[in-house]
């Protein structure tokens, strides 16, 4: 049963100096692999000198990720989680200094994002569609910055469709929260990300929703025996 009155960026400013260290630990790295693979997506979609969004940016990966693979890009990421954000600043300023003036970060919300219509190629959101209540919202938001024809790529937990995994990961997910509580000093975050891992849709059902919320040609790849999956769509181009 998720909490109801969980304060959802609260929790990540708590989280936001072992975040990392803890997804390491929790997928064994993992996380890093199935990443890349959203950033390599986003990169491939660019056109020259596209522009790229990241929502839900948190500690910056997915920026330093786009940005390895496509130097001539623009690279935002927004958060509304001043604790994540710190951290992917000076993560950014150690290891990407010579890209400032290419690479942004904006405070914000999937709900209300900062910028005007039609302004991104490609919108990449990583572990984050989850944790906007309620996600549709968010959905609209970053169909109405998208450019018309451009893309977004939503990297996601879901409940496993292969059975066997199934079985295996939810006694993994049970200790989830003991593991990211150890080393975050704040459980409730943990047991919160897996509760709503259980009540999210995913696969197939969500694709359903992005077309619902007006995108076209939505499509999935499981990743990881079908424990995340990352899904494509694009905006129409009229
Ligand atoms: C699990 S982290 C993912 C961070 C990063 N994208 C990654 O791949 O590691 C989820 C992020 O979603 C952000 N978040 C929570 N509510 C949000 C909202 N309403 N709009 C945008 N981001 C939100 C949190 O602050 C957090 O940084």
């Amino acid at each position: 049963m998720v909490q109801k009155n969980y304060n959802v960026v609260a929790g990540f400013n708590l989280i936001a100096p072992a975040y990392d260290l803890a997804n390491d630990a929790m997928t064994l790295g993992l996380h890093r692999l199935w990443r890349a693979k959203l950033c390599k997506t986003a990169a491939d979609l660019a056109p020259q000198k596209g522009r790229i969004l990241d929502v839900a940016t948190g500690t910056g990966d997915v920026l330093l990720g786009i940005l390895r693979l496509r130097g001539d890009l623009s690279l935002t990421g927004v958060d509304p989680s001043e604790g994540m954000l710190n951290v992917a600043r000076e993560k950014l300023e150690k290891k990407a200094r010579l890209f400032s003036d290419s690479l942004h970060i904006r405070t914000g919300d999937a709900r209300r994002l900062p910028f005007a219509d039609d302004s991104f190629d490609v919108v990449t959101i990583s572990w984050g569609i989850r944790n906007v209540n309620p996600f549709q919202e968010g959905l609209r938001e970053i169909l109405r910055v998208l450019k018309k024809g451009g893309s977004i790529v939503i990297l996601e937990s879901g409940k496993p469709e292969f059975k066997p995994i199934g079985a295996a990961y939810k006694y993994y997910s049970k200790l989830l929260p003991f593991i990211g509580g150890k080393i975050s000093g704040f459980m409730p975050a943990y047991r919160y990300y897996t509760e709503t891992v259980d009540a999210f849709p995913s696969g197939a059902q969500f694709v359903g929703e992005l077309f619902d919320c007006g995108f076209v040609k939505a499509n999935y790849k499981t990743l990881g025996g079908s424990i995340v999956y990352l899904y494509t769509a694009q905006k129409p181009r009229d």
